[in-house]
């Protein structure tokens, strides 16, 4: 596979690492505003034995002579939020798989511009929502898929993920990073889809089911002040600045077959790293947080906790037979671009595709809406139908 790395910073850089280490790839081009952090990505290639990619910088569209210039077969897209859309339609209309950092797009527009685009040049987009790959998730697709949970009624997610001291800002100065810009102006779920990633295959979302509405509701916004004043004095420019966003957005999702999903956003008051993914069916239910599960038919004692870690070894999916808990994000990202290099070389479809991709994505501009109303908001059907008779796909597990 002959890929490109756009946006070669830390995270793009991380891809590029991970990459170097998946059989088949060859790295051709890399591409960054910020022509220190391209060469930097370029040296990693030299490091690890490569050919030396071509190196691509300038202004904020300088990835378009990259995309039209080199025989590339996909593009790794880690830039800001702002440029992930345009830069994937010009992926495809090339010819070019995009795998696009997560979110895809930032408004449902430009998300049902991917849709098109995809379907309209047959090249599959995929958004690299990594948490959809993690062993223990994958674990309790495959037993939901085996029919353990009986039928789903519920779930809940969260991204509990204090950002505030490292990501949105920088950590030890508390300069303000590019994605504190968004913590200004807008009021929303700024980052679903890591929690939302796994719970679309366990609800069956776009295969069978699909959301048909989402009611946002936003807590006050005190986290950051909050931060700036403990850390950095009261006069701290950003201790008194007025921050839209709520510290704590819960969105309630309905689906069209009547299953309900609860997400919380909860990215700025200080707290241990959570997902609370929760999977709950009328046979019995799974609690990531307690790390339990309870089946009714079979758990030891009526209506009491067991253990999960023995479920998610006997249930392990054929995705994870090797120990890759050195490499990063614990062997979830190789895994996941693994699946994606390996769908791209048979010029197949992507583990995750533009719908699931796309509602994952909508839900950031579309949770702002609600918050703004007080009110629900239609949930739009990317598949335009083809969730009705769509079976499901992603990771699907035929060794159990
Ligand atoms: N999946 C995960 O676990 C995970 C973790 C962190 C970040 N992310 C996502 O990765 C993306 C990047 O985040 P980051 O933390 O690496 O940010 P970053 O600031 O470290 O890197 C972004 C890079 O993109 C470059 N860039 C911006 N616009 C560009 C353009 N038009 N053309 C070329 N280069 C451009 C910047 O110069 C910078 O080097 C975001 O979408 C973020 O949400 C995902």
């Amino acid at each position: 596979m002959r890929g490109g790395v756009i946006g070669t910073g830390n995270r793009g850089t991380g891809h590029v690492g991970t990459l170097l280490t998946i059989a088949g790839v060859e790295i051709t081009a890399v591409c960054d505003v910020d022509g220190t952090k391209a060469a930097n990505a370029a040296s990693l290639c030299e490091k690890a034995g490569r050919k030396p990619p071509k190196v691509y910088s300038g202004d904020a569209t300088v990835y378009r002579e990259m995309l039209d210039r080199e025989k590339l077969d996909a593009v790794i897209i880690a830039t800001y939020w702002d440029s992930h859309t345009s830069i994937a339609l010009r992926a495809m209309k090339n010819g070019i798989y995009p795998g696009i950092e997560v979110p895809a797009a930032l408004t449902v527009e430009d998300t049902w511009k991917l849709v098109e685009t995809s379907e309209a040049t047959g090249i599959p987009c995929m958004m690299l929502e990594n948490w959809s790959f993690r062993q223990d998730n994958l674990a309790a697709l495959n037993m939901k898929r085996l029919g353990m949970f009986g039928d789903i009624v519920h779930c809940h997610c969260a991204h509990s993920h204090d950002c505030i001291d490292h990501w949105f800002f920088e950590n030890k100065t508390g300069d303000k990073r590019w994605p504190a810009e968004y913590l200004l102006k807008y009021n929303r779920d700024q980052y679903p889809t890591h929690s939302v990633g796994p719970i679309i295959s366990w609800m069956d979302i776009n295969r069978g089911d699909i959301f048909t509405e989402i009611y946002s509701s936003a807590s006050a916004s005190k986290g950051i002040n909050a931060y700036f004043k403990r850390e950095f004095g009261e006069n701290h420019p950003n201790a008194n600045l007025n921050y839209k966003q709520g510290d704590i957005v819960t969105s309630l999702l309905k689906t069209k077959s009547g299953k309900t999903l609860v997400i919380n956003y909860d990215m700025q008051l200080p707290r241990p790293y959570s997902n609370r993914w929760l999977l709950e069916g009328t046979l019995g239910v799974y609690d990531e947080e307690k790390s339990s599960i309870y089946l009714r038919k079979s758990s030891p004692k009526y209506h009491e906790w067991e253990p999960w870690k023995p479920y998610e070894e006997k249930y392990n999916h054929k995705w994870w037979q090797a120990d890759l808990s050195s490499q990063s994000h614990g062997g979830t990202d190789y895994v996941m671009l693994n699946q994606f290099v390996s769908s791209v070389r048979a010029k197949g479809p992507t583990p995750i595709d533009v719908y699931d991709s796309a509602v994952m994505t909508a839900i950031v501009e579309l949770s702002g809406i609600s918050i703004e109303k007080n009110a629900p908001v239609a949930f739009p059907d990317f598949t335009k139908g083809k969730w009705q008779t769509s079976k499901p796909y992603f990771a699907m597990d035929k060794s159990l």
